[in-house]
């Protein structure tokens, strides 16, 4: 049984300004973005979704989330119908989550409120914080971390609440280089160790390459599933050392209509 289910996911928006293009190609107000997604998520795995920018990628994870609605189709979670957001699932979005009257401590626990256990509370807290290496942090407030510290805050305060689903929108934006790598590494680091089921949204090929059990490419809007292909690699991966991998990052560039990447 998969763990999700994707069934016929189309999604049209209404445009109050302009007109785009609908399912048929034709000009019209009534914007198609989403049109007939079908995709089947196993439990565990590491699912990446590429697309272009505007494809729907964002829409696609809302909606599977249950935080936005399809126009048609259908979206299953342990063979039950998702209608609404869910306690078992957590979103991490591509801004800053983090509240920001709250500290580190208090983010974390945030999400623990209906632990009653205190000094189970506390540990659980102080494990995920010292996962994410924010140990001594616990007091700042987010405005007096960097921004790799922010979103590591977040990922110590996704993980901590145990979900059965990880959702991820470009969870790496905004990063410089070096900490984008290395929290990329923290997540390869706890997905080994966790195994939870996690949906990425990404628009970074090579993160792709790096992180998933699977990779799935959306096309132009009004997008489909235009190509889904498995990465049986060896971890650590070098994409520059393993010609699959490079090869696969050629073809996945030449799909989103880049043909030389140097
Ligand atoms: N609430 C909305 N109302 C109208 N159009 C929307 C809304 N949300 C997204 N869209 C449109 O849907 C398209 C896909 O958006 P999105 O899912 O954010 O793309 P991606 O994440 O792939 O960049 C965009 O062209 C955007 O204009
Ligand atoms: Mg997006």
């Amino acid at each position: 049984m998969s763990k999700i289910k994707i069934r016929g996911i189309c999604r049209d928006y209404v445009e109050r300004r302009g007109k785009g293009r609908d399912a048929s190609g034709e000009l019209s107000n009534k914007v198609s973005v989403l049109s007939g997604v079908d995709l089947d998520i196993e439990e565990g795995e590491m699912v990446c979704i590429l697309g272009p920018s505007g494809a729907g990628k964002s829409t696609l994870l809302r909606i599977v989330a249950g935080h936005d609605k399809a126009s048609a189709g259908s979206i299953l979670i342990n063979d039950v119908e998702v209608d609404g957001p869910s306690q078992d699932n957590i979103f991490v979005y591509q801004q800053n989550g983090l509240l920001p009257w709250y500290s580190v401590w208090e983010n974390v626990e945030l999400g623990l409120r209906l632990i009653e256990d205190e000094a189970e509370k506390n540990n659980r807290i102080h494990e995920y914080i010292d996962i994410v290496e924010l140990t001594g942090f616990e007091s700042h407030y987010p405005h007096q971390l960097s921004g790799g510290m922010q979103r590591r805050a977040e990922l110590a305060r996704a993980l901590a609440v145990n979900p059965d689903i990880l959702f991820m929108d470009e969870p790496f934006t905004g990063l410089d280089y070096l900490t984008h790598l290395k929290i990329r590494e923290e997540v390869i680091n706890m997905h080994s160790f966790y195994q939870k089921t996690t949906l990425m949204v990404t628009h970074f090929i090579d993160d792709a390459l790096i992180m998933a059990d699977r990779i799935v490419v959306l096309g132009e809007r009004p997008a489909k599933v235009m190509m889904v292909e498995k990465l049986d690699y060896p971890r650590p991966r070098n994409i520059d050392k393993d010609p699959g991998l490079s090869d696969l990052r050629d073809r996945i560039f030449l799909m989103l209509g880049v043909s030389y990447v140097a």
